[in-house]
């Protein structure tokens, strides 16, 4: 038995699932369960990826921690991914105490033997919200075309690539201000060190012949060193040796294959050791879209032979997914979220229709919905189910729900004799052409149903016992290929084993067909795709992505005095009551000679009045103010100023310069009132 680990890539854990992420969630699942089901030990492992920037930006926006957002993003993707019936064997976070342990074992491994690089180098900095900007978190018009709106590293219109200081007119796209560049100190992983291992390694058969001619251009241009470290604020792993550094999501996020596998080891009693070990002979694959290949092929095995760990038997890359022939777009309705896909159609019929378009290279692949109706129903609802549909009635009604004890072993024995044919084209991903050579064992079947005409022979009672025998032929096709597709649908599968009531379909029991056995009573199995599914899955979409720009919009409004000056510390009541506000009303306002930002009030507190110097001179004219009522803080110790003594404070909302509010009691409220 092979000893088989499967992975695939890390969602971030800042948006939702998409029908883009499940071409790879749904070709590596089949994998796996294929695996099972030819009686390997298949594991297979997921977590998602929850460091960097954007979760960082994206919990501050929301107001909350990025603790909680990773949280409920993680419960959602596992409900997603639970609803499209990929089966996980343990589904985990990176932000994991094990995820931790390993990726600072590796660093400090990589730093032991020399293969960390210091240096000082520029970079693009926020100097309102005090951070350095990723390319992506930086705006302006293309150095290239002029084209307004680019991001930092990429023109959208003229395609031209380019270093975010050759943007004209930049801004960060956190506060809008202009960056300046910075310099700091940044750690980087020398992976021209591994340029040899890995040439070998690559070259032993790990990836797919497009993804080794990439790896020539790149071993061609240099293994450039990697910067694998990131300034405070940062949402990640503090480097063990660097206070205040930490390590970009990049290096952290493969090692979360290992985090999460360790988890499940040590919850079920497996071996980590066995499948990590660097002579394993277990083997370790990784399903990724071809667009993170350089990290899969170059970094992260170099990183793993840093740490003293086996590296990967392969990295399967798959092509992206187009809708009606063009990139998912949220303008045109394709840009579907699982959860969307969901509401309205069951999961297997996209697992189905993405196994039928897979292969094992890296083209993209189309889903066209026209397409996918006609396909779906074609050979699902029209070929595969029919078998059983036309077959089961005659069973139950007629033969008090038994197959007879023979059936057509000629036709029987070609329909098994594909199994090794089709074991081998999942095996090599090839299941596009693997569904084909199982839906022609189903029109086989339908030939050999129509031939036969069991709803005429029936009216003839002495071809009752011919009916019977043609039905339990047409049964045992219909399981056959229902073993073949289990990895493709789980549940019919199923559905299918309660209703033959043999216990569940193995590969095995390809070689024991159902025989003098009673089945149950046929109930649906399927039903056809409408068109008004479709429809209302573009129309959701639409809507869905109308309130994510909304709740974006509003989440920015309301939390962003909130995240700026985040809530203080929490005090004891009684500190509070220390503090003596009284409502005072302002007799007089007047400039402060040599000044730029202080008013002078005087403050009548309805018996008492106050010479207070305060800094809202940048919102308000003193002829704004006199007469009006507001609050202080009358038991503040009075505080000398370069233009005289200040007794008190008046009380002011705001982050300053114009946007200064100063408070003011409801009409009714007498200067001396207690504020409390
Ligand atoms: O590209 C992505 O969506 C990444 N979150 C994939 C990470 S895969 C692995 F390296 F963790
Ligand atoms: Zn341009």
């Amino acid at each position: 038995m092979r000893k088989i680990l499967v992975t695939s890539a890390l969602p971030y854990a800042n948006g939702p699932i998409h029908l883009g992420h499940l071409v790879e969630y749904i070709q590596t699942d089949i994998w796996a369960r294929f695996q099972r089901l030819h009686g390997e030990d298949c594991t297979y492992v997921c977590a998602d990826d929850a460091h960097g920037t954007p979760i960082m930006l994206r919990a501050q926006q929301e107001g909350i921690t990025p603790e909680a957002l990773i949280e409920r993003m993680s419960q959602e993707h596992q409900a997603d991914f639970a609803d499209f019936l990929i089966g996980f064997d343990n589904y985990y976070s990176t932000h994991s105490p094990e995820n931790r342990e390993f990726a600072s074992l590796i660093y400090l491994r990589a730093r032991d033997a020399g293969h960390i690089d210091k240096r000082t180098i520029k970079q693009a900095y926020d100097p309102e919200a005090k951070m350095f900007l990723p390319d992506r978190f930086i705006k302006g018009e293309c150095p290239r075309c002029g084209a307004p709106d680019q991001y930092g590293d990429s023109c959208e219109v003229c395609g031209a690539t380019y270093a975010p200081t050759e943007l004209k007119n930049p801004v960060s796209v956190i506060s809008g201000a202009t960056p300046i560049e910075k310099e700091s100190e940044h750690y980087f992983f020398k992976l021209g060190d591994f340029e040899e291992m890995l040439r070998d390694w690559t070259r032993s058969g790990p990836v797919q012949p497009e993804i080794q001619h990439k790896l020539d251009e790149w071993f061609e241009n240099g293994l450039a060193d990697w910067d694998i470290s990131r300034d405070a604020p940062y949402w990640g792993f503090e480097i063990p040796d660097a206070p205040g550094k930490y390590l970009y999501v990049w290096l952290d996020a493969p090692i979360g294959y290992l985090a999460s596998f360790k988890n499940y080891c040590d919850r079920t009693g497996k071996d980590f050791d066995e499948y990590w070990k660097p002579d394993s002979t277990t083997e370790v694959h990784h399903f990724i879209g071809k667009d993170i290949a350089y990290f899969h092929t170059l970094f992260f095995p170099a990183t793993l032979e840093a740490g003293g760990f086996r590296k990967p038997t392969a990295v399967h890359c798959h092509g992206f997914l187009t809708v009606n022939g063009q990139k998912m777009s949220k303008s045109r309705g394709t840009f579907i979220q699982a959860r969307t896909y969901l509401n309205h159609l069951a999961p297997e019929y996209l697992r189905y229709y993405f196994a039928a378009k897979l292969g094992p290279g890296i083209d993209d692949i189309d889903l066209s919905l026209d397409d996918f109706k006609a396909r779906v129903n074609s050979d699902l609802v029209g070929k595969l189910v029919n078998i059983a549909s036309r077959c089961a009635g005659f069973i139950s009604k007629r033969f008090e729900g038994k197959l007879c004890a023979t059936l057509d072993d000629a036709l029987y024995q070609q329909a098994i004799g594909k199994a090794d044919t089709i074991a081998a084209l999942y095996e090599k991903r090839e299941f596009g052409h693997a569904m084909r050579e199982i839906m022609a064992l189903a029109d086989q079947a339908n030939q050999y149903i129509d031939e036969e005409k069991p709803w005429v022979l029936i009216k003839e009672a002495e071809k009752a016992a011919h009916v019977q025998h043609t039905c339990t032929t047409g049964l045992n096709l219909f399981r056959v290929l229902m073993i073949y597709l289990k990895p493709v649908l789980p549940a019919l599968a199923t559905k299918v084993e309660a209703f033959l009531d043999a216990g569940e379909l193995t590969w095995a029991d390809l070689e024991k067909p159902l025989t003098d056995h009673a089945i149950n009573r046929f109930k649906p199995l399927l039903t056809r795709v409408e068109q008004e599914s479709l429809d209302a899955i573009i129309e959701d979409t639409r809507q869905a992505v109308a309130d994510m720009a909304a709740q974006q919009e509003s989440a920015a409004k309301v939390s962003g005095p909130l995240a700026d000056e985040p809530i203080a510390d929490e005090i004891a009541f009684p500190d509070f009551a220390k503090l003596d506000l009284r409502v005072a009303r302002i007799s007089k306002a007047e400039h402060v000679e040599g000044a730029d930002k202080l008013l002078r009030l005087t403050l009548d507190l309805g018996g008492e009045t106050r010479n207070v110097f305060a800094g809202i001179k940048s919102a308000y004219a003193p002829e704004d103010l006199e007469g009006r009522l507001t609050v202080m803080v009358a038991n503040l110790a009075p505080r000398k100023m370069r233009f005289g003594v200040s007794e008190g404070m008046v009380l002011a909302a705001g982050p300053g310069g114009k946007e200064l509010f100063i408070l003011s009691p409801d009409e009714g409220a007498q200067p001396g009132m207690r504020v409390k």
